[in-house]
């Protein structure tokens, strides 16, 4: 078999030089397959008369082994011709090379495989010696990327749409970062607003300063509750009073609305009581939240807020839109007819109030503006659910007309809605909630197994985070824009595409290898060559593919393309241990064998790390 030294040669030979990039998004170093993009684009340039750097990326790879390892669908290359023939024609000028077998022409594509004993060679080796930096490429070097996620609101209810934002969003901050991006995670709380006056008001009524330092978050939205019913029962009375039908709007709310307006005006005008409140039930739900995003892997680098937003931003914007008409006066506000925009989808937007004072929207656009000014940013990705597709829709086209060069690196990751998000304690309202839900099912499920169950060291800590796992992989499962019914019986199942079904894939591989009890420095050296069995290679050739599927998700930024192909390679995996035996094979034999499961091991745990699940060894 070849050794690597021996194919670095072959590669120089062919002036492929595979330490230094010889193409924009080549890596041969740490992509095993652009060595053989870099060996096919070199014998195809030639024979197709197209320029190598055009032929390079039009090496795409499969979803399906079968179709080759990698395919070149001919009209990409634009050559005149019928691509039939052509590429008939170039297959049979193809040349033989000690890294490809026999290319296939079939139809209008080129299907190129890999050798097995190069590939091996390569791909395992490399696995092996890079470990847990096997997968990324260094794509993102030098640039910056903020990552606006989670962004729930103070003293409202933690719900599915910010579950979504948290996963999703934590995904593709790890994601960015793997490939070298300098990642900004942002939480860009909703911590202002009048419900922060109603806030105000109900804590002096119903607060319990015991019970907010013990658990804020729940405190505060307890208040929020009681405080909101009484508004209510008020609005009720006055509607009576007024001889109206229910749910009619007044013009008066009654004492305590009243109250809780003057309350935030407060706020507004920087009374330093009022303030020195909210910011108490902010910095202790920050605090809170901190520890929950923790048993997520989540830690933020900011915690923004609209209440952060400077008075003198949101000042300048609209001075801005005034100056280059953007915005107009309507009925006392200030609103952006986005129809005189070339926007007519977008419709009309307030962006201030008739009494002066800023909104959502307002707030969004003197936030972008300062993050430019301090981050400098190449991208920002705003994860928000689809029902914010239009509010999004309109900053972006307001930092558009602004004439802001960098709000094109501005990106709505969206995604759709989760439906019955429900525990057997009722409608969930916190996170905390969720999770301590998943990790009591998954304890149950763990406990109908007795003899394994005796054998686990740490039952809560293991239900705990099989539990997550569960509901973080049932999130990442589907596309992004298609919602899900949360089931927690089904995200707590082993059997199934599930969070449980990766970990015990991973405890599986971590058992063979600790029973087999090998030397690592064994397994390393081993011969490769031995493993020539069809399962041997389809794994192969899969986790060969793992770097490509990063690069790939870069693309798509969803999480499903991971999960899919974690999926496809644990099944691979699976089904090789019938055939692939460790205990009963020869020494040598083993030893290969060993540097496969040792691979898949690496690239399981890789990606499970990089979706933000914490494998386990055991369970
Ligand atoms: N706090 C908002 C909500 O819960 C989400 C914030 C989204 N981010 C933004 N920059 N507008 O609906």
């Amino acid at each position: 078999p070849p050794s690597l030294e021996s194919l670095h040669e072959q590669l120089q030979a062919l002036s492929i030089d595979d330490q230094v990039p010889v193409f924009p998004d080549s890596n041969p170093t740490s992509n095993p397959v652009d060595i053989f993009r870099c060996v096919i684009a070199h014998h195809l340039a030639p024979i197709t008369g197209v320029d190598i750097k055009l032929v390079y990326p039009a090496l795409e790879w499969t979803q399906t082994l079968d179709k080759g390892d990698l395919i070149l669908a001919v009209p990409r290359l634009r050559v005149k011709g019928n691509p039939t023939e052509l590429g008939k024609q170039w297959v049979e000028k193809f040349p033989d090379s000690p890294f490809l077998e026999r290319p296939k022409a079939d139809g209008t594509f080129l299907r190129f495989y890999f050798k097995n004993s190069v590939l091996n060679q390569v791909v395992l080796s490399s696995i092996i010696k890079r470990k847990q930096n096997y997968g990324p490429v260094n794509s993102g070097k030098g640039k910056r990327v903020i990552v606006e996620f989670s962004s729930p609101n103070i003293a409202k209810p933690f719900h599915a749409g910010h579950l979504r934002s948290t996963i999703i969003g934590g995904f593709l901050s790890s994601l960015h970062e793997a490939c070298g991006w300098d990642v900004v995670r942002m939480n860009y709380l909703g911590d202002w607003g009048k419900q922060f006056g109603i806030l105000g008001v109900g804590f002096t009524r119903f607060g319990s300063e015991e019970e907010l330092v013990k658990d804020p978050i729940r405190h505060l939205f307890d208040v929020y509750v009681d405080i909101n019913a009484v508004i209510e029962e008020e609005k009720k009375a006055e509607r009576e009073k007024l001889g109206l039908p229910e749910g009619a709007k007044l013009k008066y709310n009654g004492p305590t609305d009243d109250e809780a307006r003057a309350f935030f005006a407060r706020m507004e005008d920087g009374d330093e009581e009022a303030l020195a409140l909210w910011k108490r039930f902010r910095d202790l739900s920050i605090e809170k939240y901190k520890d929950t995003y923790a048993r997520l892997n989540i830690q933020y680098d900011i915690y923004s807020g609209e209440s952060q937003v400077s008075k003198e931003a949101m000042d300048k914007a609209t001075a801005m839109m005034k100056e280059k008409n953007i915005s107009e006066e309507s009925e006392g506000a200030m609103i952006v007819d986005f129809t005189k925009h070339g926007a007519k989808k977008l419709g009309k937007a307030i962006v201030v109030k008739k009494d002066g004072t800023s909104l959502y929207l307002t707030r969004d656009i003197g936030a972008a503006m300062e993050r430019y000014n301090k981050y400098k940013f190449d991208k920002m990705i705003y994860v928000v659910a689809t029902q914010q597709d239009l509010h999004l829709q309109q900053l972006f086209k307001i930092l558009e007309l602004l004439g802001f060069e960098w709000a094109g690196k501005c990106q709505h990751i969206n995604f759709g809605m989760v439906q019955g998000m429900s525990t057997r304690k009722g409608t969930v309202k916190f996170l905390d909630d969720i999770l301590a839900e998943a990790k009591e099912r998954m304890h149950e499920v763990m406990k109908k197994n007795e003899d394994k169950y005796a054998q686990v060291e740490e039952p809560e800590f293991i239900a705990d985070t099989v539990g997550r796992s569960g509901v973080m992989v049932q999130d990442m499962s589907g596309k992004r824009i298609n919602g899900y019914t949360f089931d927690i019986d089904r995200m707590t199942s082993f059997e199934g595409d599930t969070g449980p079904y990766l970990q015990y894939a991973h405890t599986r591989v971590c058992s063979i290898l600790r029973k087999a009890d090998v030397p690592m420095e064994k397994i390393e050296n081993a011969d490769l060559s031995l493993l020539t069995e069809p399962h041997a290679t389809n794994l192969v050739r899969c986790l060969a593919q793992y770097p490509d599927v990063l690069q790939q998700t870069l693309k798509t930024l969803e999480p499903t393309t991971v999960v899919t192909y974690l999926f496809k390679m644990t099944h691979l995996l699976s089904s090789s241990y019938n055939v692939l035996h460790v205990l009963s094979s020869e020494d040598d034999v083993k030893c290969a064998r060993l540097a496969l499961y040792e691979s898949a091991r690496i690239v399981l745990n890789n990606g499970m790390s990089l979706l933000g699940l914490v494998p386990v060894e055991r369970m």
